[in-house]
């Protein structure tokens, strides 16, 4: 990367931002559409930079390109209006080194509900900045989401961040993106019951959000528009008129005002420098109730809430560790929603996750949490290895794609893709079979296919009027020689099973190209 250039600054659509490319959003960094192999730093390791010091080789070891990085109020700004930068410079100094872009997770009112992360001089005065109760009264370490005094201080920290991430890196753009916040919502119960709570919530739903049922209305989620039909579709009301009573209105109205709070902390922040901006939502599992899981969070049945309330955030993003991986992904790409995975598993399973993310949900990027105890032959690391061959042929063929994760429950996928459809099965070569097998393929152009992953085969049957038949034109491995990807092996024979498949054999991943012809 190129030396910072002080006052040499970008303008808008030069610096990252996203772009819709045949329906697909991108993420565009240096002018160029990018891929997030990412991977997120526990939350105290980024305060020091010696400590950091041995991980950033191990990062790029594991093919990261982009490093999920916390940065704290407390950290940056420890006095009342006098903010220090240091370590943050630091931090974007050392990526740049290692040739890795960050993503700043920006640690301030609120981490896994919780307000941890405000300054000694914001926790100690808690009389100017009031807090949140719960039902039984007691005051509880949260924010009030509904004190402007609170958005204020929060917003003027990272407005200051903003700024001097602009001076400092709008030239390289080493920092690419900016969670705002860390799963906020309420635990331990449904809403804030402080009496300033309670009048809001005894109050009128905000005409903005009316307006947005009004405007929206068959567009809304199921979720939200159930409620709301339920409740006899009023244009305006009491949140409890408008969504019916109980714990579910209860954190649609706490989803609002974090939203709200939120939206005013991106919107100082984007006024100085209006790179792309996240929310993460810690999930509901199973039959969890509203409090069990941060009430209020950017729950997938809680979108359109969020949206309303907060049209400075890009993306609601899921902390995807839940078993029922491409569900999730398919409920966060409703309401144009684009996908970006903040948080998931570094184990096998993510690994293989990630195919999914990116070959059927067009996602942005992926990241494992805690991936600065990845040993070196993490799973993640072979994934990310080959997506970094496969990157560029998604990005320069949005939406033609297609990921998948295979077993013994579930051996076989079928995708229509380019003009074909792909039978994508367990792959076996003589009576043996693969017990996994997971990958994504892109369709490249005039049948032409690029694949990654392993454990896995495809047969090709036409989908456009023409011969009837398909067979394996030609297949040809892509290796990676001094960090680039080279032309390998033609593959053949006992490779293509003798022209039956288009394999990715074994459990070593591989990136292959393959080019089909009709027949009849
Ligand atoms: C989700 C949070 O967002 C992370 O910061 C971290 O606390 C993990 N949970 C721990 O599993």
């Amino acid at each position: 990367m190129a030396a910072t250039c002080l006052g040499d600054t970008p303008t808008t659509t030069q610096i990252p931002h996203l772009r819709k490319q045949n329906g697909v959003v991108q993420l565009i960094v240096q002018g160029q559409p990018m891929l997030i192999l990412g991977g997120e730093l526990f939350n105290s390791s980024s305060s020091s930079l010696t400590y950091m010091a041995p991980i950033w080789k191990r990062m790029t070891d594991l093919h990261l390109n982009t490093l999920l990085v916390p940065v704290s109020w407390e950290e940056v700004e420890p006095k009342e209006g006098s903010f220090d930068f240091s370590v943050v410079d630091g931090l974007i100094s050392d990526a740049r080194k290692n040739h890795l872009h960050m993503v700043f997770l920006w640690l301030a009112s609120w981490k896994n509900g919780m307000t941890s992360y405000d300054p000694l001089w914001v926790k100690e005065d808690y009389k100017r900045f009031p807090r949140a109760e719960r039902k039984d009264g007691t005051p509880i370490q949260v924010l009030s989401t509904l004190v402007e005094e609170n958005w204020d201080a929060d917003a003027h920290a990272f407005a200051a961040l903003m700024r001097h991430l602009k001076a400092f890196d709008s030239h390289d753009q080493t920092v690419v993106m900016i969670q705002v916040e860390n799963e906020v919502g309420v635990l331990g119960d449904s809403r804030d019951r402080s009496p300033i709570a309670n009048q809001a919530f005894a109050g009128q739903a905000p005409a903005d959000l009316m307006q947005r049922l009004i405007v929206a209305d068959q567009g809304l989620t199921p979720e939200i528009r159930r409620r709301w039909v339920a409740a006899g579709q009023r244009t305006a009301g009491t949140w409890e008129q408008v969504f019916g009573s109980g714990p579910a209105t209860e954190e649609i109205f706490m989803a609002w005002n974090y939203a709200h709070y939120v939206d005013h902390v991106a919107a100082a922040g984007k006024a100085e420098y209006p790179i792309p901006m996240y929310v993460n939502a810690w999930l509901n599992e199973g039959n969890a109730k509203p409090g069990d899981y941060p009430s209020g969070c950017p729950e997938s049945h809680v979108m359109d809430i969020w949206q309303a309330g907060a049209p400075h955030i890009d993306m609601l993003c899921p902390d995807l560790y839940a078993s029922n991986f491409a569900e999730r992904c398919q409920l966060y790409t409703r309401q144009a929603n684009p996908l970006f995975i903040p948080e998931m598993q570094g184990s096998e399973v993510g690994a293989q996750n990630a195919f999914v993310a990116f070959g059927s949900y067009n996602a942005i990027g992926t990241s494992p949490f805690g991936i600065d105890r990845s040993q070196p032959d993490a799973p993640i690391g072979k994934t990310y290895q080959v997506m970094s061959g496969i990157a560029p042929f998604i990005l320069d063929h949005p939406g033609q794609s297609v990921g998948f994760v295979l077993d013994a429950e579930h051996p076989r996928e079928t995708a229509t893709l380019g003009g074909y459809t792909l039978d994508i099965t367990l792959d076996s070569l003589f009576g043996r079979s693969s017990t996994e097998g997971c990958g994504l393929i892109v369709a490249t152009g005039d049948g032409e296919f690029v694949g990654a992953g392993s454990g896995f085969r495809v047969a090709f049957r036409p989908t456009t009027p023409g011969p009837l038949y398909a067979g394996i034109g030609t297949v040809d491995e892509m290796i990676l020689v001094d960090g680039k990807w080279t032309q390998g092996r033609r593959l053949n024979g006992d490779e293509t099973d003798q022209g039956w498949g288009w394999r990715f054999s074994g459990s070593q991943n591989s990136v292959l190209k393959c080019k089909v012809y009709r027949y009849d």
